[in-house]
């Protein structure tokens, strides 16, 4: 199998191409990643010496480069690709509707020129705004409440018209959110480990009472796995942990970790339009493809704990650099 993965230096994408590389000693995957403030190289050092793997920068917008990548012909197409940060997005929409509309659109039209026969469209629970109580299936509406949301929700109904109108074979995936090596500082898991382990306050917005549906990575990525290989062509999956937390709640157990003060708290205020809850209905991938999470979230936090405290040189070059700039403009003035 020859599968194109698009984003896959930043967090998910990196971890999934480590793990069909170790699953399938027979695939071979590609990586095209414009590598902006969230792609980076050294997620995927281990890769780099393995023949099967090839990269390749650029940009999922650009039509001249997509089709010219295509014509070497690819069974499958993964997209990771996205500005994938809500703060971000409430700062500048332009390169979320670029990348997460556009982007999506030109790998849409090159997958129904080219005849691939997997297209997976990597999405998010987000799409389908907060829920006070009980959880969203396949089939609840779309009521994405940021730009970034917006721009997710705008992609996957493309991708359903051009199952719809040109028989291309996509599906849909919408996970909740993700943890585990590799993330970019900027969400909130990482940025509290790496703040806590420098005696840093921890931003919290709010009241800290918003709930999210944590995922380990992994678990997300053996999900994408069995959708490759036995998803039906124009279905919604939705993919979640199971493991549905506050923020503070999270945060508390990430301080007791790593044997710091709760004082290092700091409630900050909120994120304009900010989703109180997400939460997924795991009803049809559980029956119909077999997937459910393997992983325990009180397990994973800890390995994920482990790996930022055993790769320090790695977030420590991320604070260093443009992310400084990012992170005063985001929280000196909230
Ligand atoms: P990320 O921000 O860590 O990585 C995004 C990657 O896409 C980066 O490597 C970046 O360089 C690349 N990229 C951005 N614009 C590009 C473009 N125009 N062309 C080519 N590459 C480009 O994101 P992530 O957290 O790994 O998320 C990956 C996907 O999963 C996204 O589509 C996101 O919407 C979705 N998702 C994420 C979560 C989560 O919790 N992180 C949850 C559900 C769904
Ligand atoms: P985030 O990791 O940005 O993911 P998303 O907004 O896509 O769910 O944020 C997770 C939750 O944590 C969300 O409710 C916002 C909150 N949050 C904070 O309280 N402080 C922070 O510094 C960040 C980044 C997020």
């Amino acid at each position: 199998m020859k599968v194109l993965v698009t984003g896959g230096a930043g967090f998910i994408g990196s971890n999934f191409i480590h793990y069909i590389l170790k699953e399938h000693p027979q695939w071979e995957v590609t990586n095209l990643d414009k590598l902006t403030y969230a792609g980076n190289l050294d997620n995927l050092r281990d890769a780099e010496t393995e023949p099967r793997y090839h990269f390749i920068k650029g940009d999922i917008a650009d039509r001249e480069l997509v089709d010219g990548l295509l014509r070497h012909g690819y069974d499958a197409i993964i997209n990771f690709a996205a500005e994938s940060h809500v703060d971000r997005s409430i700062l500048d929409t332009s390169p979320f509707i670029e990348t997460n509309i556009k982007g999506t659109q030109v790998l849409l039209e090159g997958a129904r020129q080219y005849h691939i026969e997997r297209f997976i469209q990597v999405s998010t629970d987000e799409v389908y705004g907060s829920i006070e109580n009980g959880s969203f299936s396949e089939l609840s509406p779309l009521s994405p409440n940021s730009p970034y949301a917006a721009s997710k929700a705008a992609a996957d109904l493309l991708s359903h018209a051009y199952f719809q109108t040109y028989h291309v074979p996509v599906i849909i995936t919408r996970s909740s959110n993700n943890f585990g090596p590799y993330q970019f500082l900027e969400k909130l898991i990482p940025l509290a480990i790496t703040n806590a382990l420098e005696d840093k306050p921890i931003p919290v917005y709010g009241d800290g009472l918003n709930i999210r549906d944590w995922i380990f990575v992994v678990d997300h990525c053996r999900a994408l796995d069995i959708i490759i290989q036995k998803g039906e062509d124009g279905q919604i999956y939705n993919i979640a942990g199971g493991s549905e937390k506050t923020n503070l709640e999270l945060v508390y157990q990430l301080l007791g970790l790593l044997n710091k003060p709760k004082s290092l708290i700091t409630f900050v205020s909120d994120r304009p339009g900010h989703d109180r809850r997400y939460a997924l209905n795991i009803t049809k991938i559980t029956e119909r493809l077999d997937w459910k999470p393997e992983c325990s979230f009180d397990e994973a936090l800890s390995v994920t704990v482990d790996w930022y405290l055993g790769h320090k040189p790695w977030w420590l070059r991320i604070k260093s650099g443009e992310y400084a700039k990012y992170y005063d403009r985001i929280y000196l003035h909230r």
